[in-house]
């Protein structure tokens, strides 16, 4: 049978998103559907780089009948997990047949569907806010779900509505499983720092107005009243952090999942913490998280607030043995790193993305501060550009099936398994022989072969804003076992930094991961072609930092002389390279990254520059002789290529290119260009 799938509507929301994470933690396989009306694609994308792997997502309204149809038709869904609605309570009172429309018809069409094609489980998000006012009765705080509802607004009454509406549905075919799971009031965020909420305008919620205080986009927060009948005046609710709201669902859906075959449900269920606590606390606890007292006013109530919304959950404690386990605390801490690490939620100033080719998901990311523009495409975490003041400074296809072409000489690729060339079609580690993809003549392999990571699609990327103005795009690789040869499943992290001093820095990280082999053959780089304005290289002035390279054999390995060039400052003129330079012949180290940059080489034209520097014992420096493709003619760009020396997997110096399992391997590059 095939594989069997959770789909999750609203997926790419704050709490769908976090949800998501725990589902595949823990197992399951899940499809994403979400119109992306109040949230981003770049949820969807994070999510993949912290689970590490691709998560089917569709962009579908689920009013669309025929295309939610279409996504049951082309997964096998198990069962749905249902968060996609409009939750703005405020919003919901001014335009109210807009959130009948979207949450209830929604719903409807989205249970339409599930009866046509037999799949009758599923998880749906309500809300405490069902419950109204509790108060109204004695005894009901902590709220049980037998409390009688009766919400307020135009949202708790879709909420309201929808439940009552699986509720006839399952009365009308006792083959429905239904977990309705009442929230209370999810806070925090992802402890990563890489999901978290991202309220488009003001912010309704406590805790995210109170973080845009905290980041300086907001002046004060407002406290909507004082004199309610509390310990310090302010009203009560159960804050429980998304994560433990995540983990709910899990326990709901295996409660359904379990339930005797044939056997249907409809049940409500708390999540809550049970535990109460004020504005005040709240606002208290974050001042802490964030070292110092945030600015506030208390002003007058706030239409439609209650004194206290507590959960009582202890029917979710006892049937689905799920408790929340984290306090507001670890929340405020986790919102805290990450409103710190993403001010604006997932927008940035200065990026933006674009679809790139055919392969689904396939991004170009492009980051431009005042002129200095760098892009990279998730196709091999490859740099497909890079430009000063208008004037490209690197060979660079417009299209992506160009990339994907065998002629395509490498062009900004990010080449592993190990770059530049193993001698012997493989080699030994331990005593044990591995032999590699061969795809150049005489036994060698290049560039990690024919399929190496620069035909492989990326995760990500995380595109982050960094202290100094940078901005930091991370994309992630799982290259399984056995790929080209290579033993073990290894994880590789490439790091592009653009700052606004025109510097691109990459940093490399691997380590192997799972269970499959515990030792690898490992040397990364980046094989950018650099132009400088002219059509071939031959003006282009060199300053090399060593005149040192490694003398090589007929074959290009190395024969374990070096040599040395008369000068180190010369014009390229028609001189052809493509040599391994030497820097630090003694290199021992897996993790080069605690060394200071090094510079390797500046080289200039008439119009521009570029100096490279690395942390990197030796470099390759290649003057572009068999460029051949598309518009691009021979020379029409430079390669320099930071790495550990060629073929040292069959040197007596191997150790700086194995990698073990538990170990590190990274280094460091960095281009300056004027
Ligand atoms: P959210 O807005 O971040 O996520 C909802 C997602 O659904 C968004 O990504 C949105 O783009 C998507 N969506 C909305 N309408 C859609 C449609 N017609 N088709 C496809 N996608 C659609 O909100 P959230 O806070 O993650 O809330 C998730 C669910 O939990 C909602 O049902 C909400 O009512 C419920 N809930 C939230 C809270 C809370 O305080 N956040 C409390 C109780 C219940
Ligand atoms: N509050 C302020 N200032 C603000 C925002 C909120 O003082 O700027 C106060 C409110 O008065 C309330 C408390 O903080 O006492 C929490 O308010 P939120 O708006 O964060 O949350 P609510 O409890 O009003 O509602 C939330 C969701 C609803 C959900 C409900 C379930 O928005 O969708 O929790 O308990 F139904």
């Amino acid at each position: 049978m095939s594989e069997q799938y959770i789909l999750v509507t609203g997926g790419a929301g704050y709490i769908g998103s976090h949800t998501v994470i725990e589902l595949i933690q823990n197992g399951y396989k899940v499809v994403i559907v979400d119109n992306l009306i109040n949230s981003s694609f770049d949820a969807v994308s994070r999510i993949e780089f912290i689970v590490g792997e691709k998560v089917p997502f569709f962009n579908v309204d689920l009013k669309d009948e025929k295309s939610l149809t279409k996504v049951f038709e082309t997964y096998s869904i198990k069962s749905v997990i249902h968060f996609a609605a409009l939750k703005a309570v405020g919003e919901s009172t001014k335009i109210p047949l807009d959130y009948y429309d979207n949450n209830v018809n929604g719903t409807i069409t989205l249970l339409k569907v599930m009866n046509n094609v037999n799949v009758k489980t599923i998880v749906f998000s309500s809300s405490a806010t069902v419950y109204g006012d509790a108060t109204r009765f004695e005894n009901m705080i902590p709220i049980p779900e037998h409390c009688p509802n009766d919400p307020t607004n135009p949202y708790g009454k879709t909420k309201y509505v929808i439940e009552q509406i699986i509720h006839d549905l399952y009365n009308s075919d006792p083959e429905w499983r239904a977990a309705i799971l009442r929230y209370f009031n999810p806070i925090g965020a992802h402890p990563s720092g890489l999901i978290g909420e991202d309220p488009l305008g003001i912010p309704n919620n406590l805790l995210p107005y109170l973080a845009q205080v905290a980041i300086g986009r907001r002046e004060k927060l407002s406290i909507f009243g004082n004199d309610y009948n509390s310990h310090d005046g302010t009203p009560i609710r159960d804050y429980i952090h998304v994560v433990d709201l995540a983990k709910g669902h899990i326990a709901s859906l295996s409660y359904l999942n379990n339930l005797e075959s044939n056997k249907g449900l409809f049940r409500e269920w708390n999540l809550g913490t049970g535990k109460g606590s004020t504005v005040f606390d709240v606002y208290h606890a974050f001042s802490k998280a964030v070292g110092r007292d945030l600015p506030y006013e208390v002003v007058g109530r706030r239409a439609g607030d209650v004194l206290d919304l507590t959960a009582n959950p202890t029917r979710a404690n006892t049937e689905l043995e799920w408790f929340a386990e984290k306090s507001i605390e670890d929340a405020c801490k986790d919102l805290w790193r990450w409103t710190t690490k993403n001010p604006f939620g997932f927008q940035l100033d200065n990026y933006k993305w674009t679809i790139f080719g055919e392969i689904e998901g396939n991004r170009l990311h492009t980051v431009d501060l005042d002129g200095f523009k760098v892009s990279i495409t998730n196709y091999g975490a490859t740099i497909q550009n890079i430009e000063l003041n208008g004037d490209k400074l690197v060979l660079g296809f417009d299209n992506l099936e160009s990339y994907q072409s065998s002629s395509n000489p490498f062009f900004g690729a990010t080449v592993g398994r190990y770059a530049n060339r193993i001698g012997n079609g493989g080699f030994t580690i331990d005593g044990k022989s591995f032999k590699t993809e061969i795809n150049e003549s005489e036994n060698k392999t290049l560039h990690g072969g024919s399929q190496g990571f620069d035909k492989k699609q990326w995760l990500g990327p995380i595109v982050l804003k960094e202290d100094d103005n940078s901005v930091s795009l991370s994309f992630k690789y799982i290259d399984p076992n056995g790929s080209n040869g290579f033993p073990s499943d290894l994880e590789t992290i490439v790091k592009y930094i653009v700052s606004p001093k025109n510097t691109l820095t990459i940093d490399f990280e691997s380590q192997i991961v799972g269970n499959n082999g515990d030792v690898t053959a490992l040397n990364l780089t980046n094989h950018s072609y650099f132009t400088l304005g002219d059509d071939v290289i031959d003006e282009y002035q060199v300053e090399l930092s060593t005149p040192k390279y490694l003398a090589l054999d007929s074959n290009q390995l190395p024969t374990g002389e070096t040599k040395k060039l008369d000068s180190t400052s010369f014009k390229f003129g028609s001189q052809q390279f493509d040599d391994d330079f030497i820097i630090n012949e003694a290199n021992e180290l897996l993790d080069t990254r605690s060394q200071d940059l090094k510079t390797l080489v500046n080289i200039s034209s008439s119009s521009h520059s570029i100096k490279v520097s690395s942390t990197e014992p030796a470099f390759q420096l290649y003057t572009g002789d068999g460029i051949f493709v598309g518009e691009f003619k021979s020379r029409a760009g430079f390669a320099v290529e930071p790495s550990r020396p060629v073929n040292a997997i069959n040197s007596s110096n191997a150790k700086q290119v194995i990698l073990r399992k538990g170990e590190t391997y990274g280094s460091k590059i960095q281009y300056e260009f004027a």
